[in-house]
């Protein structure tokens, strides 16, 4: 069924063309791209009206499920450009399919994940003026799917709109990428066992602003999550995984089901393999984290994901102690593996791995 669904394209006028930012004004999430790709499920119909179309508003009846149960989720991946024109994505349908089983989780519709990632190398390539060539910059992509159908029952909507959107963006962090200073929480906790910190649904983001807010206020980048039962094991920084060089070990903790199995945290595992690195998933506790930092054994610390890429550590507070590590500077493991994905993603390194896909 899935083989015969075709997408219609609708170009925005040349007039009606937003001007593109300046590249460095980008910062992240700012501005969006001239279109959208957008499609709809029910029932009957299945995925249907698959458009690419001028980016536009939709509205919505006040009693849509998602803004009362929050049936939506989404994910964020990226298409990088270089100076001849040449465009990439990363690990496109590795994106998708985690959509997918974020969907299941919350009782939504799968969709066709080739079918998808040969739909969004047409929406990029129809936006290609809007990627970014400068060092650091990129197309960010969002895929979104939320539950529509307007009821107030508590069960799965009936209707759902899935659709993308795009921004050309810079750094995630205003620090970009030297290294930032994260609060360790142990009072808040991101997912419990059994949740769904392990997929990418909006609610998990809504409900770490709280703890981002007070960790903000007190002069703080970001929060270090710590595991929702006994409040002692390192899971997640802010929207990001989190690793640590400890002695000769590269650690970082397992999916065990409460945090988000990130691409760029898989990328990272697998290109620090192939260097030789001995890459831990295990749990690490603060206590050993602090300890390591004590005795002189925490060498490095950074978070990884779609948006903030790779993110120096540079300390870590804890009630009224600081951590500093490595001096407060970019670690030598961080840098080879920001340079080396950097490198893959712009297609400019060999990729062993075959994550590229060539857009256009
Ligand atoms: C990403 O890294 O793509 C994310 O989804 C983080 C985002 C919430 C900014």
């Amino acid at each position: 069924m899935w083989e015969d669904l075709e997408v219609t394209v609708e170009k925005s006028p040349e007039a009606a063309r937003k001007a593109k930012p300046a590249p460095d004004t980008l910062g992240f999430g700012k501005y969006f791209t001239d279109h959208m790709f957008m499609m709809v499920w029910n029932k009957e119909l299945g995925w249907h009206d698959i458009k690419i179309k001028p980016y536009q508003q939709f509205t919505l009846d006040p009693a849509a499920m998602v803004f009362h149960y929050g049936q939506a989720i989404f994910e964020g991946m990226k298409a990088y450009r270089e100076e001849d024109g040449q465009m990439f994505l990363f690990r496109p349908k590795d994106n998708f399919e985690r959509m997918n089983r974020s969907a299941a989780r919350l009782c939504m519709p799968r969709f066709p994940v080739d079918k998808m990632a040969q739909w969004l190398k047409a929406f990029v390539y129809l936006e290609r003026d809007w990627v970014p060539t400068a060092p650091g910059s990129s197309l960010y992509i969002r895929p979104t799917m939320i539950g529509v159908t307007p009821a107030l029952g508590v069960k799965p909507a009936a209707e759902y709109y899935f659709y993308i959107i795009a921004s050309p963006v810079g750094a995630y962090y205003a620090e970009g990428f030297n290294p930032t200073r994260i609060y360790v929480s142990d009072e808040q906790a991101r997912a419990a066992k059994g949740g769904v910190g392990n997929v990418k649904v909006s609610g998990n983001y809504a409900a770490s602003l709280y703890t981002e807010e007070v960790a903000k206020k007190a002069g703080y980048t970001q929060v270090l999550w710590l595991d929702a039962c006994e409040h002692r094991f390192c899971e997640e920084v802010g929207t990001s995984n989190i690793f640590f060089v400890v002695g000769d070990e590269l650690i970082t903790p397992p999916l065990d089901g409460t945090i988000l199995p990130g691409i760029t945290r898989d990328s990272v595992i697998k290109l620090a393999e192939s260097w030789g690195v001995q890459v831990k998933q295990r749990q690490i506790s603060i206590d050993e984290v602090f300890a390591a930092s004590k005795n002189g054994q925490l060498q490095e610390a950074f978070a990884t994901g779609t948006a903030a890429v790779i993110s120096p550590v540079g300390e870590l507070a804890f009630k009224d102690d600081v951590y500093p590590i490595n001096n407060g500077k970019v670690g030598e493991l961080a840098q080879r593996l920001y340079n080396e994905l950097q490198a893959i993603q712009h297609g400019r390194a060999a990729d062993p791995f075959k994550w590229v896909v060539r857009v256009g």
